[in-house]
């Protein structure tokens, strides 16, 4: 029996649309628009805040240090980067400069809410199983709720439209920690939420 067309699915949004994106002022000191990046066919998608200096710089999700620390997580949780798309909530760097250099800021709701239309897009088009959302400002762009507390999300991933979210610390979280020990504990959770994430993408779908 032939098998049923599937319906086209949406395409994710392509790097000049997301360049040439004026929904908020945050493009005016950005090098350019940074895109989310993976495989179409990828079961897990990892959510991040914005694009940091290095990403704003190379138009690429987490290629900084803080990405360099997402690979490690994924390899230790048996994910490759290749296999997931990896993205953010706001695809603009926000920063202010201090001497020479940019530092990060953290965008604002109206940022975050300006974006979603490329994030949403993103999902349509991916249609993961489950979503990772790295930190508070990707799970609250995620969920599309304005304030989440993250530790009460950690402990119990939810499920949106079909599919499961998973919140975890941000991979700077880790890099902003004073001691070993807690640089450690923070890694280790983001390893644990990944692997939940991949349990998950492994069982039934849920539509
Ligand atoms: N931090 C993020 O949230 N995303 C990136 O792409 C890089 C750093």
């Amino acid at each position: 029996m032939p098998r049923r067309a599937e319906p086209p699915r949406e395409a994710v949004p392509a790097r000049e649309q997301v360049n040439a994106c004026r929904r908020c002022p945050l493009w005016h000191d950005a090098t350019q628009g940074v895109p989310g990046a993976g495989p179409a066919s990828a079961k897990v998608m990892l959510v991040g805040e914005q694009p940091g200096n290095e990403e704003d710089l190379q138009g690429e999700p987490f290629v900084g240090p803080a990405g360099r620390l997402l690979g490690e997580a994924l390899a230790r949780a048996g994910l490759e980067r290749d296999d997931v798309y990896v993205t953010n909530a706001v695809k603009h760097f926000k920063f202010q400069m201090r001497g020479k250099r940019r530092l990060h800021k953290t965008p604002g709701q109206l940022e975050v809410e300006a974006c979603s239309i490329w994030l949403e897009q993103e999902i349509h088009a991916i249609e993961p199983a489950v979503i990772v959302a790295l930190g508070a400002t990707a799970a609250s762009a995620v969920l599309g709720k304005k304030r989440v507390a993250l530790s009460t999300l950690m402990d119990a991933p939810v499920e949106k439209e079909g599919r499961m979210v998973v919140a975890t610390y941000h991979p700077s979280f880790v890099l902003r920690q004073r001691s070993e020990e807690s640089r450690r504990a923070a890694f280790e959770r983001i390893v644990a939420s990944l692997r939940q994430a991949a349990r998950l993408a492994a069982g039934p779908r849920r539509r």
